[in-house]
């Protein structure tokens, strides 16, 4: 590649998201999600604690967001640790060094269209995995049935439909799709 097509090129990078973004997230959410947030519920979600919310840009233009909720998991939903160290070893309580596996809940992301398929959604979504890998867990969204793009794109990152929810996207189903780690 020649020196002046590299500093020509443009690199998507992610960022957090903040308040000055809700404008161009809330209309990015409106042309593609589905989901219909509008700014309010996008306020509601993010003043959480446990929320959390990250844009990729694009020569400082926001081209996509993604916002997830990440809590521990309870010792009896994912014993990895006891799946990991027999009781021999961790005894009949887990030790307090180990912190507990997280479980992350992906709400909402979206990519412009015009930059679909460009590897930014994949960019996003490993944002959230990247805590899986340190302490163990999993990854869960819940996706319209009628959204078949979304589950090829969950499929890719490597999760599974693990159940599905009747009627819980008005008259459609729903499927939840898991990525454990
Ligand atoms: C689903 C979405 C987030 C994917 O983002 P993206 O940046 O286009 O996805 P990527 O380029 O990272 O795609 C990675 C892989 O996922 C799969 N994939 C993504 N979109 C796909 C589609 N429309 N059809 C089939 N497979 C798809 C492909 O395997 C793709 O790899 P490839 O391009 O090398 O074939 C994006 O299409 C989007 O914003 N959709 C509308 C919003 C939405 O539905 N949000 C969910 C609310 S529940």
């Amino acid at each position: 590649m020649s020196n002046s097509s590299m500093l020509t090129r443009t690199h998507p990078t992610v960022r957090w998201l903040i308040q000055l973004d809700l404008p161009h997230v809330v209309a990015l959410e409106q042309d593609v999600s589905g989901l219909h947030w509008q700014q309010d519920d996008f306020l509601d979600t993010l003043r959480s604690i446990d929320t959390i919310g990250q844009v990729a840009e694009v020569d400082d233009e926001v081209v996509g967001f993604i916002v997830y909720r990440t809590g521990a998991q309870e010792a009896s939903q994912e014993p990895t640790l006891r799946r990991l160290f027999p009781a021999a070893i961790l005894g009949a309580k887990e030790p307090d060094f180990f912190p507990p596996p997280v479980q992350i809940e992906l709400l909402n992301i979206a990519i412009a269209p015009a930059w679909q398929r460009h590897g930014i959604g994949q960019m996003l979504i490993r944002k959230p995995e990247q805590k899986l890998f340190q302490r163990g867990g999993h990854i869960r969204a819940l996706v319209p049935e009628n959204n078949l793009a979304m589950q090829l794109f969950l499929r890719d990152a490597g999760y599974k439909a693990a159940q599905v929810r009747r009627a819980c996207f008005g008259d459609q189903d729903g499927y939840l799709m898991l990525r454990c780690v």
